[in-house]
């Protein structure tokens, strides 16, 4: 693997120019927000094939998909793939084979099937994964009381109580509400769980707990930091 010749301060971007020379990208889950996809990324440190996976509908969220295609152009980015899927749809045929290097952040833990998607992602992963999630706290504690769980333990949110859901909610406030204007849906705000739908956040693994979910998805833990004031773990990986 090729070090980074550049300061680069977003560790997601220091893991895709680690490993992207000459290698074919996707992201998976790069739409919503616009511009913290990581196609341009990819591109910019030598990609060689660029495609964007998401399940956002391409009619009912055309909108997503063409602030996508705007910041391509305004990138000088002229030729890429897309495709609107869910990730645990994919077959293989549709792609032709695994890409080099694919890139998946803000989407483990709006999925109700971790695991599943963790196993998508293998398949589709021909080199390298980089992934981030939201994780959890090992102890949060508030004025509102103290939550733990142990080092192994995966969050199911659904399952909170409503003592457990306030404390937790007096914690993510700071992070979503006051910091990026947004709520958690299933912890600061209720939400009505279905399982098709990847609006909540369904679970929250512990840092330690999430290493060992991609390593039994077939992963080898690479190189991984904390981000977003320890509530999100970045990993680069390999088959
Ligand atoms: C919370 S946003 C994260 C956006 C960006 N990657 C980031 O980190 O800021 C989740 C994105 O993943 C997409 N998404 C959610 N579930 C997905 C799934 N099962 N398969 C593919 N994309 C999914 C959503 O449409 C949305 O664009």
């Amino acid at each position: 693997m090729m070090a980074p010749q550049l300061n680069l301060t977003d560790i997601r971007d220091q893991y895709i120019a680690r490993v992207v020379q000459g290698k074919t990208f996707a992201e998976v889950g790069g739409l919503w927000g616009t511009v913290s996809e990581k196609v341009s990324v990819a591109k910019q440190f030598g990609a060689t094939e660029l495609t964007m996976i998401d399940a956002a509908s391409m009619t009912e969220h055309q909108y997503l998909w063409q602030a996508f295609h705007d910041r391509m152009v305004s990138l000088n980015i002229d030729k890429y793939h897309c495709l609107s899927l869910d990730i645990c749809d994919i077959q293989i045929e549709e792609i032709g084979k695994p890409y080099d290097v694919v890139h998946c952040a803000g989407v483990l833990y709006h999925h109700p099937h971790p695991m599943q998607m963790l196993v998508a992602l293998r398949k589709i992963t021909g080199q390298y994964l980089v992934l981030t999630s939201a994780i959890t706290q090992e102890v949060i504690e508030n004025e509102k009381g103290r939550y733990q769980i142990p080092p192994s333990g995966v969050m199911f949110v659904p399952a909170l109580s409503e003592s457990e859901r306030e404390i937790l909610t007096v914690y993510w406030e700071q992070f979503m509400i006051k910091e990026r204007g947004m709520a958690v849906m299933g912890i600061t705000q209720p939400a009505d769980y279905n399982l098709d739908d990847f609006a909540p956040w369904w679970w929250l693994p512990t840092a330690h707990a999430l290493r060992s979910m991609c390593e039994v998805a077939g992963f080898k833990v690479l190189d991984n930091g904390l981000t977003w004031h320890n509530n999100a773990l970045s990993l680069l990986l390999s088959v």
